[in-house]
């Protein structure tokens, strides 16, 4: 995966270009991105809002190539996706993107430890150099002192920062969160808002978190909102008034 694009200054490290994606369920044809255009820099936080429904979830599935496009193109550090066989795209996922999700997504026999250890040993790392780097996550998300307890045995909380330190542990690129504060309550969506801002800002890691919460906002270094498959606006919170952009 060439890394050069994504190392420039000024050029986007991941870019959507008229981007189309439709369902079809019996008679039912639903147009859920249409022609959706965008452009993200390089160690941003970016926030993805939007009514439920309007596409959200569809779109950073599109931009990680887990979903395929039905036409228009996804360019991501520098390659494009639809471009990659399947075994190069899960390849390019593996090595450059993290997930963090609503539902936290453990394995419940697994401890905070092995979770976050999997996809590194996945990656190639040895067991030691995965033992490592698990165990400096999982500090970096204060859960040093939680290492050895299952899903079960944690709070909500603790297991979203389980999951982020697993995303975090692959030192991706590329971080993708999808609602990932909206099953926690108010001080425990507050912790995980700060461990996203402090990612993108210490490990210069392109976050692109789809959120309801309006805390984030603050956070964000760029809102857009989404509706009907387009994004509506795209503003810089803190940086004047919001651009809308063209259709
Ligand atoms: N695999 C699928 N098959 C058929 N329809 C789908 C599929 N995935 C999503 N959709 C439809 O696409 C539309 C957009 O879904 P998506 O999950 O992207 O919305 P969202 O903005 O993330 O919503 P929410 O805020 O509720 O999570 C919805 O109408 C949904 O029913
Ligand atoms: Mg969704």
């Amino acid at each position: 995966m060439p890394h050069t694009a994504a190392t420039t200054p000024g050029t986007p490290i991941l870019r959507a270009e008229g981007v189309c994606k439709a369902f079809e369920s019996g008679r039912q044809h639903t147009q859920v991105l249409d022609h959706l255009s965008l452009a993200i820099d390089p160690g941003e936080l970016t926030l993805i809002s939007g009514p439920s429904g309007c596409g959200k979830s569809t779109l950073l599935a599109v931009l990680s190539g887990l979903q395929k496009v039905d036409s228009g193109r996804v360019y991501a550090l520098g390659s494009e996706l639809g471009q990659l066989d399947l075994r190069a795209l899960e390849n390019f996922r593996l090595q450059h993107t993290g997930f963090v999700f609503q539902g936290f997504n453990l394995f419940p026999a697994l401890t905070a430890l092995e979770q976050v250890e999997l996809p590194l040993t996945h990656m190639g790392l040895s067991r030691q150099e995965a033992r490592e780097r698990a165990r400096h996550s999982l500090e970096e998300v204060g859960l040093s002192h939680r290492v050895k307890l299952r899903p079960s045995e944690l709070s909500g909380g603790e297991k979203q920062r389980v999951a982020i330190a697993r995303a975090l542990a692959k030192e991706p690129e590329l971080l993708f969160a999808d609602e990932p504060t909206s099953a926690l309550d108010a001080a425990n969506g507050q912790t995980i808002i700060d461990i996203l801002h402090t990612i993108a800002r210490t490990h210069g890691t392109t976050v692109l978190c789809v959120s309801h919460d309006p805390r984030l906002v603050a956070h964000a270094d760029r809102v857009l909102a989404m509706e009907d498959g387009r994004i509506l606006s795209d503003r810089r919170p803190g940086a004047g008034a919001p651009k809308e952009s063209s259709p």
